[in-house]
């Protein structure tokens, strides 16, 4: 079996392993939470960071009026995104949002990172280069809405973290590993597909609720919301997902 880089094989078959996923329901969550924060406003520009194959932006495109640009650092999900929006309705941009954006002068109302890729930040390193690209490109005034999972997600949810399918030739078998001591959230797909067989090995900090705020705490966005899950209620400490809401003053 090929050893390979995250987000590479797994693009053949992600689509597949996220059938399960209410992309829908999570895009009419994100959609009424800006229009809480964002009352009134139309054909906002929204860049989705760490987008993948484009699933959420896609049922984003049928929930909004936003004028919609994707990005993500993997050119094999990238790749599938551009089979996704063949037709050019969403911008496509290759962006690695815990390092240098290289977005030029564009500016956007609305940025989100969403289902866990703040959690592939390892280090606070990470986050602070998330937090500066973001103050950068975000329009005075604008949001910017990401989740993250928590440790107790990792640890109340470990059989969902195990599972396998197949489709039309496509394998992948996913097992995981959770490190309290060091909150690193391991997980392992073996992929099987018409040209090989491949393995990669994904690294995820389960960062805390209290971490990320402190973290937050340092750099100029406002945080005007943190809920808890799916629901609108806050987030707290035992929260397993939150979603957060910040805002670049105006
Ligand atoms: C769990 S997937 C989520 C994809 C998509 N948001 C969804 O809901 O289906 C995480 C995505 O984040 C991307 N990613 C992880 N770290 C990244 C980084 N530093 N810069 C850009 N993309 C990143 C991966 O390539 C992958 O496509």
């Amino acid at each position: 079996m090929k050893q390979v880089q995250p987000y590479s094989a797994l693009a053949s078959v992600y689509d597949l392993v996220m059938s399960h996923v209410d992309y829908e329901g999570w895009a009419d969550f994100l959609v009424h939470l800006v229009d809480m924060h964002l009352p009134e406003a139309s054909g906002l520009r929204a860049l989705e960071l760490g987008a993948g194959t484009g699933l959420l932006t896609d049922a984003l495109y049928d929930a909004s009026d936003w004028d919609l640009t994707l990005s993500d650092y993997s050119p094999d999900m990238l790749a599938a995104a551009g089979r996704r929006f063949p037709d050019g309705d969403v911008a496509i941009r290759h962006l690695d949002f815990g390092g240098e954006w290289k977005l030029g002068a564009e500016t956007f109302d609305i940025i989100l990172l969403m289902y866990d890729g703040f959690n592939y930040l390892l280090e606070p390193a990470g986050v602070h280069a998330l937090l500066r690209g973001v103050t950068a490109h975000l329009a005075p005034g604008g949001l910017f809405l990401f989740d993250q999972s928590t440790p107790h997600n990792s640890i109340n949810n470990a059989e969902f973290f195990e599972d396998e399918g197949e489709e039309d030739g496509f394998e992948y078998r996913r097992t995981s590993h959770f490190d309290p001591a060091s909150a690193i959230h391991t997980t392992a797909f073996d992929i099987k597909t018409p040209t090989g067989r491949f393995h990669e090995e994904h690294r995820q900090r389960a960062w805390t609720r209290a971490a990320v705020e402190a973290l937050l705490a340092t750099h100029p966005l406002e945080v005007v919301a943190s809920f808890d899950g799916f629901s609108l209620d806050p987030a707290h400490d035992e929260s397993e997902r939150v979603h957060w809401v910040l805002k670049r003053p105006a």
